[in-house]
């Protein structure tokens, strides 16, 4: 495996290569979720390619860009062992030669501005930033992302499409923990209580899934509300959303169209978890 530092240095080692190339674009501190998109790159193609950078773009002022575990070396050592070829891990001034202020950015609007795009503003201008770098640095023939951002991945589908992007975006399933928490690198800000109660959240979404696709309920108003309230009576603050959108445009979901989603962030002690579960209507839902 090779860990490569510089645009340049990544760009002469790929260039040499012979056949297809999966790109998993990371920030570093990898988990099971991680290591299973890694895992479908090897399935996909020749060569497996994986960045690490924490990106500033993507960080509000106020949130967790400082504190966000950087664990380079045992990183690499997981990467290794998934058999992936090449790591690029650049430092902030490679990607960001003029600093982040300066730099020239990418808009996705609309899917942007909704969900967590409003907790959270200029994140997803932030991470097309970064991502469409790294396909014009990388130029994989595919990318793998996880589902557990699942507006992410929407943000990203859209880029690609409108910017006509020559790349394949692959999404794979969120790794849940044993208890149904998703896998995510912040989990590691919760206290031993925190986490106990964490879990909670894909619970709702459960129950809130169930609701439609098993019990017919039809007053998606009350149901978001219900969840809500039950987050926060778990100790959860008051949840940034929860919502449930059509699966493909984030829009007002429409009963024509059968493939939905609940979202939802909300707030525990110091880490902001999101978690998402799909949802397919039943033929009997009018
Ligand atoms: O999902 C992430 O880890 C990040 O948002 C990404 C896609 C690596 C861009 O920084």
């Amino acid at each position: 495996m090779h860990i490569l530092p510089t645009i340049a240095a990544t760009r002469a080692a790929l260039s040499t290569l012979d056949g297809r190339i999966a790109f998993v674009p990371t920030m570093g501190n990898l988990h099971a979720g991680h290591l299973s998109l890694v895992e479908k790159a090897r399935e996909l193609a020749d060569h497996v390619v994986v960045s690490i950078f924490v990106n500033p773009l993507q960080f509000g002022p106020h949130e967790d860009f400082a504190a966000y575990p950087r664990t380079l070396r045992e990183d690499c050592a997981q990467l290794e062992q998934a058999r992936t070829d090449f790591v690029f891990a650049p430092d902030s001034a490679e990607i960001y030669p003029h600093g982040t202020a300066a730099t020239t950015t990418v808009q996705v609007p609309e899917l942007s501005d909704i969900l967590c795009g409003a907790a959270r503003p200029g994140h997803f201008s932030g991470v097309a930033t970064v991502v469409l770098r790294l396909f014009n640095i990388i130029q994989p023939h595919y990318a793998v992302f996880g589902e557990k951002d699942f507006q992410q991945v929407l943000v990203i589908r859209r880029m690609v499409k409108d910017l006509q992007v020559p790349v394949e975006i692959i999404s794979m399933p969120t790794l849940r923990e044993a208890d149904g928490l998703a896998m995510s690198s912040r989990n590691q800000y919760l206290s031993p209580a925190e986490r106990q109660c964490a879990p909670m959240l894909a619970q709702v979404l459960h129950k809130l899934k169930q609701g439609i696709e098993q019990d017919g309920e039809r007053d998606l108003a009350a149901l978001e509300a219900e969840a809500a309230q039950t987050l926060q009576a778990a100790g959860f603050a008051t949840p940034d959303y929860v919502r449930v959108r059509d699966a493909e445009t984030l829009g007002t979901p429409d009963p024509a169209r059968p493939e939905w989603v609940v979202l939802a962030a909300a707030r525990l002690g110091k880490a902001r978890l999101i978690d998402n579960l799909r949802i397919h209507l039943p033929e009997t839902f009018v």
